[in-house]
């Protein structure tokens, strides 16, 4: 076999021996237990602690605004949708108050051809006139 034939194919089969070395070494002991994904990512991830409360969270403490906000048309959002995750709240954190209440509503009301009619739309230029939202309305109470 002439020579540079011969240092090519060594070198072939050198890189295979370190790539099957290196797969033995890097692949997690779990994978391909169920399938082509690691299976221990699934209790890991199962035993990550949600940042989400839901509203009935929220309920104990903000009784008045709850009553409120589950009376009203804005029941279907939760309080976190605006309130950002309450998670460690009130112990650790504060929960914010939107303060650009035009930035937060027109991400659901600008009116949009896509949008479902039962999402009550504007044109948010021409109903608020650059004005606040909470102005008129009242988040809780819509
Ligand atoms: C264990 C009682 C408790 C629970 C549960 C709780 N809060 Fe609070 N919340 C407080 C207290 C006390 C304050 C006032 C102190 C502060 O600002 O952190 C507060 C303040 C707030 C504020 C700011 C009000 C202001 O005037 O600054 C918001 C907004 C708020 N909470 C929203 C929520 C939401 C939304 C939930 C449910 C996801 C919730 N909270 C759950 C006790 C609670
Ligand atoms: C559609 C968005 C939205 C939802 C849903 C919402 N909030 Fe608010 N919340 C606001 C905005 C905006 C303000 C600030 C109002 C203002 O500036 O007049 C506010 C203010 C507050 C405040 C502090 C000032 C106040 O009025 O007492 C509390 C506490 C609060 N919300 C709790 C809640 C709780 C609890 C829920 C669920 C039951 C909830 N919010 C659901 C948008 C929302
Ligand atoms: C996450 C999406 C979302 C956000 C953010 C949101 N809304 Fe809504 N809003 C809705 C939906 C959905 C409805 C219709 C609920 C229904 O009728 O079932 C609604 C209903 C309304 C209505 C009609 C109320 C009625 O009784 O018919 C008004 C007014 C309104 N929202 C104003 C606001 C204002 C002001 C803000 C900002 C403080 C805001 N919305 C933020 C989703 C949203
Ligand atoms: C100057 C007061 C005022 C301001 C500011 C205002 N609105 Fe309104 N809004 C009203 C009144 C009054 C109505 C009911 C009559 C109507 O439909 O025009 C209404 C109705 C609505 C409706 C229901 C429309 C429907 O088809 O049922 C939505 C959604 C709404 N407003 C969202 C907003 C949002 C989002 C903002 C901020 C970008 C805002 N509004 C600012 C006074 C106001």
């Amino acid at each position: 076999m002439p020579k540079h034939i011969f240092r090519l194919l060594a070198l072939l089969v050198g890189a295979l021996i370190v790539a099957v070395v290196l797969k033995g070494l890097l692949t997690d002991g779990s994978f391909y237990r169920f399938g082509h994904y690691r299976a221990q990512s699934v209790p890991e991830i199962a035993a990550l602690t949600p940042v989400l409360q839901t509203s009935a969270y929220c309920k104990d403490c903000h009784a008045e605004r709850v009553k409120q906000w589950s009376e009203n048309a804005h029941k279907v959002v939760n309080c976190e949708t605006c309130h950002g995750p309450a998670l460690g709240h009130p112990k650790d954190r504060k929960m914010p108050i939107p303060e650009d209440s035009v930035k937060l509503c027109t991400l659901c009301h600008e009116a949009m051809p896509a949008r479902p009619d039962t999402q009550p739309q504007i044109n948010v230029a021409k109903h608020a006139k650059g004005r606040q939202c909470v102005l008129c309305h009242n988040p809780h109470e819509p």
